[in-house]
């Protein structure tokens, strides 16, 4: 399973880049809408492709099919490896098969059941993301759903990638890999969290002091 980081933060994607965990980045309005608008919304998509060096899923916008196919035209015209995140709705889904026909990788987002996936792989996507956060919202299993997925995916021998998203805990990750999902995406803060353990600190922390102690005895063994 690949690591990738949900979020549009340059800081962060930067950040955990350099640690050669992630292998792209999705985004979405919403974590667009977090950071600064007075960075264009092209630069910025341009700037976590260059930090990132791999998949970057960019949504639309609109809710109609030639809005959508229209705007995903665009995007590929300034960032020709964009992945064209896409809504799960019957319009989206249109959309996705014009993409396909065209050979523009889609990622379908808002994904909540089984039949969804189906249908989002049916149409011709590349990816298709399955909110499993969202789902526990409501009291619905998320992973549950992810595994139901992953099973149908290995059944029918679907190709489409599978993307685990609205991660919001380290148990998720572990979970989706589990399952069998292609891809997690995680917000920054979860996937650091993913990365520590008190034992590492703890253990860490004795080494480095009994370097010291060495060093201290040595130093004092050779002044005799
Ligand atoms: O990429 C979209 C998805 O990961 C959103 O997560 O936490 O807003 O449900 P969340």
């Amino acid at each position: 399973m690949e690591l990738y980081l949900d979020t549009a933060n340059l800081q962060e994607i930067k950040e955990v880049s350099e640690l050669g965990i992630i292998r792209g980045v999705t985004t979405n309005p919403t974590l667009l809408a977090k950071e600064d608008p007075s960075v264009d919304f092209k630069q910025r998509i341009l700037e976590i492709h260059r930090l990132v060096g791999g998949h970057v899923s960019v949504e639309v916008v609109s809710t109609d099919k030639e809005g959508m196919v229209r705007e995903a035209e665009e995007i590929v015209e300034w960032f020709p490896e964009a992945t064209i995140k896409i809504p799960m709705i019957p319009q989206g889904l249109a959309a996705v098969k014009e993409l396909s026909k065209r050979g523009i990788p889609t990622n379908v987002t808002l994904v909540f059941s089984a039949t969804q996936a189906i249908a989002a792989h049916q149409a011709g996507a590349s990816y298709v993301s399955i909110f499993l956060g969202r789902l526990d919202d409501i009291a619905y299993d998320g992973i549950a759903i992810l595994n139901d997925i992953c099973e149908i995916w290995d059944v029918q021998g679907y190709d489409s990638l599978i993307i685990a998203a609205s991660i919001r805990n380290p148990l998720h990750i572990i979970e989706a890999a589990r399952a069998g999902a292609d891809i997690a995406t995680i917000p920054y803060n979860v996937l650091m969290q993913s990365l520590k353990n008190p034992l590492t600190d703890r253990g860490l922390e004795n080494f480095l002091r009994d370097y010291d102690r060495y060093l201290t005895e040595r130093q004092k063994s050779m002044l005799i």
